[in-house]
Parts: C-alpha cells; structure tokens; sequence
C-alpha cells in the first residue's frame, strides 16, 4: 500500500477500508509515514470527511497504538466523564465526589491546564499535599475502598493522537468533527471506562462555535461509543461566558467545595446536577436520569457528597479540613483589583477564551507545557450574563499577588464583556442530550 494512494483516494471523497485507516495509523506511529504526507491526508479527511465507519476504524486504531488501561481491577460500572474544553470547568472537582457519593465508582484520569484552558490536576494541586501520581494499584485500591480517585494521566495512552494532534495543530486541521471525535474517544476507550459522559462545549471559548457543531461533533462521538460497545452520552453545553464565577486553581477549589456543601454559583450547581444525573444513570444506580438528580441532592443536602471530597483530599495527602477552613488552608493571592465597566447596560456574554487568557497571563496557567503556575492567583466574575451593571460598576476582580502589570489586564478582562442596553433573552446553560 502507498500513502499517496491513500491521500488521492480521501481526496476524491471515497470511503478508505479498514486496512487503510489503520495503514495510515500504523505508519504515522512507527515513523515510516512523513510528516508532510500524514498533514496531506489530514488536509484530504478536513475537506471530505469520514463515514461513520472509517470514523470507529480511525478511532480503534488510535486507541490501540499505545497502552490500554485494564480498570477490571475495581469493582463495578467504571465512569469516564470528558468535557470538551472550558474556562472555569471545574466539574471534576465536584462531580467525582458527589458521583462517588451516591455509589458510583469514579476512577479518574485528568490532565494540566494549556493554554486559555485549566486543568483538574493543577486544580487539585492546589491543596497542600494532594498526591497526583499514584501507582496503579494504590489508585485502584483507593476507588475500591472509598469510590474515588482522580490521578494525573500516565502511561503511553494513544502515541498516535499525540502525533496527528501536533500535526493538526500546526496545519489548521484540528476544526475537523471526525478528527476531534476520533482524538477524543481514543483517549477514553483506552482508558478503559466502561461507560463515557461528554460534555460537548459550545460558543467563543469552545472548538465548537454554535450548537449546531457541537451537536454534530457529539453525534458522531456517541456513534463511536455505540460502535465499540461504550455506553456513551453528551450534553451539549453553553461555554459563550466562563462557568460559574471563580478561574485560577485555588479560588476554583474553593467554588467546588461551595457547591458540594449546597450553595456557589446556580450555572455551576446546576450543570453538574444535570451531568451528575447521567452519570449515576450511566452507572446503573437509578433508573434514570431525573431520580439519579434527586440522589444527588439528598447527597449536597445530607452533606454525604463534601464529606466524600474531605475523603478524596485525606486519600491522596491533602488535609481533608480544607472542606471547613478553605479560606486558612487554600492559598491566597492577596490582592484585589477592580474590573470597571465602561458604560451602562446588561451583560449579554462574556468571552471565555479572552478571561482564560487573562487567568492565564496572571500566572493561573501556561502558555508553554513547561511553565510553573502560581495557583493563588485567578479572576472572580463579580457580574455575569444578564446583570444590570452601571458605569463604573465592579464586573470583576484580579485576584494578583502586585499590581504590575494588573491595570492592562484589567483593561483586556473589562473588553471580554459584551454590555448591550437591552436585555438578553434566556439562554439555557444545557441545550439538548444526545445519548
Ligand atoms: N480535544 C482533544 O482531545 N482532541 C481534539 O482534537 C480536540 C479537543
């Protein structure tokens, strides 16, 4: 077989065969497909396209290019939950316990933040001691005794997503919905959760920009997931203002423990009781998704789900008494510096990527894989969609360790605001289930 009889044939819009999907795998792992020929055949899928088939094929073959994660070691329905990409997502931090406290087992894999985006493990770190690098069976241990664990991906999961990423990113091909479904359900097939929750993101700090591309980027991942026996399911989410109010590390922490103990911010509180609910459905502990909602608001109201964080933090090191003194035991920036509006209205949104960066220029995250991050420091959205606000109003605060540099930042998070003198209709935070 010849690569550039593969590159012709996708060119021209024919269905590739199983063998040739995976030829193309195959070579773009071990090397003996060029760079300039894999970012070819990339530009040909971006352009025409992949059949469902090819899309599992291309899947399948990317999941088994490196380690496959054997979770048969912990006993029950193993969840996965996957979201797309957000500024202020930290439903990880909320969702594994309050999951785990309605008695579905959690056995977690996260990654660091790059970019305008965060991450749970840079999160979790936040707390003195939290151990992030686990051997294998302690994790699984620790999800057997207690339900839950979250852990900093290890091991070679899929080499050959790793690759065509690097290439995609470089060649504008990442905006390609079978290359994203395929690098994304690559990852968690070979992480080896029987069950997968994605929550599909969508406006100006997603991939994808309206609802309509995420709902056709979640389709075809849950086709993948039917194809290889995974139950899947996606809700499709509103990303056009950060989720709740907190983004920086630690200040995030401290959001996730308002929520688990019934109060933060209502977007943040009720995303994670809608996904929450599927993933208790999922792993087969209520009958469906509105009675698995109720177990997890009797877990909040008893106070069942904070206890379970408590426990997470003990588990891997932390100091589980963060849960009653977050302000004493989670770093603090110190400083806070007013976001001004400039003129009177309603908030109608506020772009996502633009307060990623800025959290992100303040030291909360990377712009480089080697960077260290300061996880005191972040931005508080005082003021979010659909708020009257007047001229001179607070819209929101640095949270900075000095003030250099802190005004042209203020200026930049103060120009993220979209303020209309009308204002907005409803937007609803979930806008459908695919399942
Ligand atoms: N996230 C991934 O893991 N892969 C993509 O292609 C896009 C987002």
């Amino acid at each position: 077989m010849r690569m550039v009889d593969v590159i012709r044939k996708k060119r021209s819009g024919a269905e590739l065969s199983a063998e040739e999907v995976r030829f193309v795998v195959e070579g773009v792992v071990s090397g003996e497909i060029p760079d300039y020929q894999t970012s070819a055949w990339l530009m040909a899928v971006c352009f025409a396209g992949m059949t469902a088939r090819e899309t599992a094929v291309l899947t399948l073959a990317m999941a088994d290019s490196g380690d496959r994660v054997d979770l048969s070691g912990i006993r029950g329905i193993k969840l996965d939950k996957h979201s797309t990409g957000g500024v202020g997502d930290k439903t990880t931090l909320i969702l594994a316990p309050l999951v785990a406290a309605c008695g579905v087992p959690v056995a977690k894999m996260s990654g660091r933040g790059l970019g305008h985006t965060g991450g749970t493990i840079d999160k979790l770190e936040s707390m003195l001691g939290f151990r992030t690098e686990l051997p294998r069976e302690r994790f699984f241990a620790q999800v057997n005794e207690i339900g839950v664990s979250v852990i900093g991906q290890s091991g070679n999961i899929a080499p050959a997503d790793k690759k065509l990423y690097a290439l995609r990113d470089v060649t504008g091909t990442v905006e390609s919905i079978p290359l994203i479904a395929s690098s994304v359900m690559s990852k968690k097939i070979a992480a080896g959760a029987d069950a997968i929750l994605l929550d599909v993101k969508f406006g100006s700090g997603a991939f994808m920009k309206t609802a309509e591309e995420a709902k056709a980027l979640a389709q075809a991942m849950v086709a993948i997931g039917r194809e290889v026996g995974r139950r899947t399911v996606a809700a499709i989410t509103d990303m056009d203002q950060p989720l709740g109010r907190a983004i920086g590390n630690a200040m995030e922490v401290r959001e996730a423990i308002d929520v688990l103990a019934g109060e933060g911010p209502d977007d943040l509180r009720e995303l994670c009781l809608e996904l929450g609910g599927h993933m208790v459905a999922l792993g087969g502990k209520a009958s469906d998704a509105a009675e698995a909602r109720r177990m997890l608001e009797e877990a909040i109201a008893s106070g069942a789900a904070l206890r379970k964080f408590a426990e997470l933090v003990a588990a891997q090191g932390g100091d589980p008494a963060v849960v009653e003194r977050p302000d004493e035991l989670l770093p603090q920036a110190g400083l806070l510096v007013p976001v001004a509006a400039a003129a009177d209205g309603y908030v109608h949104g506020i772009d996502a990527e633009s307060v990623g960066l800025a959290a992100m220029r303040l030291g909360a995250g990377r712009a480089a894989k080697e960077d260290r991050i300061d996880h005191a420091v972040g931005v508080e959205l005082v003021r979010k969609r659909g708020d009257r606000v007047r001229g001179g109003d607070t819209l929101a605060l640095l949270h900075v360790r000095n003030d250099k540099g802190a005004d042209e930042l203020a200026r930049q998070l103060a120009a993220a605001y979209r303020i209309e003198s009308a204002a907005p209709g409803a937007n609803p935070l979930i806008y459908e289930i695919v399942s």
